[in-house]
Formats: structure tokens, C-alpha cells, sequence
């Protein structure tokens, strides 16, 4: 039997990766303070979202998640989301008409600030400092005073979320997700774009699709489903001080959710037997990610998932898998099949980021787009293989034209990565390489669908 869980019961297990605050009073006070704000999210929404994934799991959707790998303070401004949320919705209509299935859309945004990191401390020039961990807890600075871990920080995280969360709900329903005019977007990257041609038809069939609707009095004026959208949040459930102040009982259910996002999501190097990241999310009535990477086993994996997941809600958990093209094909089956076997209802998420990181000539860590390219596909090929849904998919992206990952139509180098080379933390598509892995996303998806009528 489980033991009793509460919004703190994590502090009674093995916290990995928290920062280690010089002044615990601080730090107390700010979480206090975090925990007398207004929620960021209501318990409802997020229960909508599991019924939305529960679509997923079942075959019946498709799962897009994506934004930035860290967000900053710096770079907070209404420009930046417009662009991320904007491509988003691109992306999204390419894989609606492609697949014809709802596309679940979830931003890494509005509260995505805590970082993992592989070293507690970063060496330059023979100092010694703690490792930058995000903006919620200290500065990218490499100071002394910069790199100090800074409970007041959550409180700025708080008000950035907010503010961010807040422009995302009016792009949402205020009009500015109007398909048409999200169709032509999208006809303006195609027409700077080299490999325009090779789009052309899927986009040429948007526009007439929409075109046809206009013609039998379907705009967005008669039916505003056209010129609104549905819109989540997401981020790691990292800072486990900062998501315990976000803690609150919804008043409906009695049940406990991390109203910070609706959607969080346990990393690679948190989601160990035991830790105190899994303690916390099994807690939470939000729909919950796990990332699975090569070092996760069957055996494991299904313990997590009986933690996480007792009651085997569909919706209720998405396994984000994130092994590097090279190693995907060999090792996803298993666990596939381990899952299958049991009978947990999960949806299975690809993030092709974070296995195919690789240091450039040039110094800067990247990421060649066709490795990214060549996991997604080997992701498709394992599910088709398994008849299983490829769900979803997981991405680091921005809707600003960087230069962070190489590859992709227009080509980046590596010598080019210098430019525009903006990432807080890991290097993202740029708005060009996202859409181009919508076009290819919706080819693989609309050769599952194309399989699936022939089988029924
Ligand atoms: C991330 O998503 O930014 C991340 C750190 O991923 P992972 O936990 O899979 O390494
Ligand atoms: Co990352």
C-alpha cells in the first residue's frame, strides 16, 4: 500500500537536482509568498486536458508539445510567444489535415524556468561556481553573486508565468488563431521556402479545404471553433519547492493539483525509483509526463507507471521517449512492449532533442536536424512495427529565426551557428526547421492513418 502522499511529502526522499539555497528563512518566505497567489491554471482545465489525451492514447489524436528548452527572463517579451505560439498553430494545421485527428497543442511555456544539469558545479579558467539552473533559481551570469541560487526568483518566475499565460489565452480565443489566417502564415514561409514545391500539395489542400468550407457559410464568423483554439502549458516539475507552493486543492474534488501548469513533466534524471520528483507528481491530479531515456528499464518503468498511474486512467500519463536517433530503433520495442503488455493506456510521446545533442567544430552544442529527423522517423517505425499510436511529439523550439540546431531547407552550418545563437540551455528549431518537421511529422502520420483504414 502506498503511504499517505501530501504536497510536502516529498521532502522525505531523494531530491536530485534541487539548488541548495544559502538562506532556508529566504527561502521559506518566498515560497509562503508563492503560495498566497492566485492560481495559474484551474483544476478543470487540467482534468481537460487528460480527457484530450485520453483521445491520444486511444489512437484518436495526435500530441504536440513544444516552446522553449528554458525560458528567461532576458528574453521575455510578447514578440517571443507570439512567434512560438504562432508556429505551434502552424504545425498544427499541417498535422490536423495531414492525419485528420485533433492535435492536442501544449506549450513548454509560461512557467518552463528549472534546469537539470549534469555537473553541480561549472569550471572556467579554474573558478569554480554552481552550475546555472534556470532563471527560477539563479543567474546565467558565471559571478559568484550571479550564480548564488535565489529563492526571490520563483516570485519573478510567478509573474512571468502569469503574464505569459495570460497573452496565450487571448491569442487563443481572441482571434488570432483564425485558421485562415494561420494558412497564411503558413503559404508565406512555403513561398521562401527552397523545398516550397515539395509542400506545396499538402498546403495547396489546406487552402482549398478551407476554401470549400467558406463556400457552404463555414468561416470563422459562423462557426468560431475556426478562429479559436484550445491552448495548454507545460514544463519539468523541477523545482519541487516552488511546485509544492503551487499545490492547491480544488474545491470540486478534494483532489490536489499543481495549478503552475497543465501539464508537468518528470525528467530523465528525476525519474529514478524512489525519488522525490515521482512522490510529488503521483500526488497531482494533472495529466504527468515521464521521460524515458536509454537508461530506463522495462521493469522500472512499469513500477513507475503503477505509481504514477493505480488506477490506469487514460490521459493520465504521456512516456516521452528521447533515446538519439542511433539507439531508438534497437531499444524502443521494449519497453513498447513491456507497457503494451501490462495494459497501462499511456501516450507515447517522441522528443528526437535531447538524445542528439553533439558539440559543433565550432564549439556550440547542437543538434543536425536530420539526426532529429532520423529518431522521429525511427519512432514511426517502432510503432507501426509494435501497432502501437505514435502520439506525439516533443520539441524545443522558438518561432524566432535562430541558428542553434544545424540542417534543415535553409540550411544552417555550423559555422553559421554563431549568428543567431540565443538558447539558454539546449539549441532549438528555429520557425522554419518546426514547420519543415510538420510536413514531414504529417507524411508519417498520414501513412499510420492510410494503414489503419486498410487493417479496419
Ligand atoms: C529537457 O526537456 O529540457 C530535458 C532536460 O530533458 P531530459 O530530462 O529528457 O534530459
Ligand atoms: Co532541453
Amino acid at each position: 500500500m502506498a503511504a499517505l502522499w501530501a504536497p510536502d511529502s516529498w521532502t522525505r526522499h531523494e531530491a536530485r537536482q534541487l539548488p541548495h539555497y544559502p538562506d532556508q528563512n529566504a527561502l521559506a518566505a518566498a515560497c509562503r509568498q508563492v503560495s498566497s497567489y492566485p492560481p495559474l491554471v484551474f483544476a478543470g482545465e487540467a482534468r481537460h486536458l487528460t480527457s484530450d489525451l485520453a483521445r491520444v492514447a486511444a489512437g484518436d489524436a495526435f500530441l504536440l508539445q513544444g516552446g522553449d528548452c528554458a525560458e528567461s527572463f532576458a528574453e521575455f517579451h510578447p514578440n517571443n510567444i507570439r512567434d512560438t505560439f504562432r508556429v505551434i498553430l502552424q504545425m498544427a494545421v499541417v498535422l490536423t489535415y495531414a492525419s485528420k485527428l485533433p492535435v492536442v497543442k501544449l506549450g513548454r511555456m509560461a512557467g518552463q524556468f528549472a534546469k537539470p544539469r549534469s555537473a553541480d558545479t561549472e569550471t572556467v579558467d579554474g573558478i569554480d561556481l554552481p552550475s546555472y539552473r534556470g532563471d527560477n533559481v539563479n543567474d546565467i551570469a558565471f559571478t559568484p553573486a550571479g550564480r548564488a541560487p535565489d529563492p526571490a526568483r520563483m516570485i519573478q518566475g510567478y509573474a512571468q508565468s502569469a503574464a505569459t499565460l495570460n497573452l496565450l489565452r487571448a491569442f487563443a480565443s481572441g482571434g488570432y488563431a483564425n485558421l485562415h489566417q494561420v494558412h497564411r502564415w503558413t503559404l508565406d514561409y512555403m513561398g521562401r521556402s527552397p523545398w516550397a514545391r515539395k509542400y506545396a500539395e499538402t498546403a495547396d489542400r489546406i487552402g482549398e479545404a478551407l476554401d470549400f468550407m467558406a463556400a457552404c457559410g463555414i468561416d470563422p464568423e459562423t462557426a468560431p471553433q475556426l478562429s479559436q483554439t484550445r491552448f495548454y502549458t507545460s514544463h519539468e516539475a523541477l523545482l519541487l519547492p516552488f511546485e509544492q507552493a503551487m499545490a492547491r486543492q480544488d474545491s470540486l474534488t478534494g483532489d490536489w493539483y499543481d495549478t503552475s501548469a497543465h501539464f508537468l513533466w518528470i525528467g530523465d534524471r528525476t525519474r529514478f525509483e524512489g525519488s522525490a520528483h515521482v512522490e510529488f507528481l503521483r500526488g497531482i491530479g494533472n495529466p504527468i509526463g515521464v521521460k524515458c531515456g536509454p537508461g530506463l528499464e522495462p521493469d522500472l518503468l512499469l513500477r513507475l507507471l503503477d505509481t504514477l498511474n493505480p488506477a490506469r486512467e487514460p490521459g493520465r500519463v504521456t512516456l516521452i521517449t528521447r533515446y538519439g536517433a542511433d539507439r531508438i530503433e534497437a531499444a524502443l520495442p521494449r519497453l513498447v512492449r513491456a507497457v503494451t503488455r501490462a495494459g497501462h493506456p499511456v501516450v507515447w510521446s517522441c522528443d528526437p532533442m535531447h538524445g542528439n545533442v553533439v558539440k559543433a567544430s565550432t564549439g556550440y552544442k547542437t543538434r543536425p536536424f536530420e539526426r532529429i529527423l532520423a529518431e522521429v522517423r525511427g519512432f514511426f517505425a517502432v510503432h507501426r512495427a509494435e501497432g502501437t499510436h505514435a502520439g506525439g511529439i516533443h520539441a524545443e523550439m522558438t518561432g524566432q529565426n535562430v541558428t542553434e540546431c544545424t540542417g534543415g531547407a535553409v540550411d544552417v552550418t555550423e559555422q553559421s551557428l554563431a549568428d543567431r545563437y540565443h538558447t539558454h540551455c539546449d539549441p532549438r528549431l528555429n520557425a522554419g526547421q518546426s514547420l519543415e518537421l510538420a510536413f514531414l511529422l504529417a507524411e508519417m502520420l498520414n501513412a499510420e492513418m492510410a494503414e489503419r483504414r486498410k487493417a479496419a
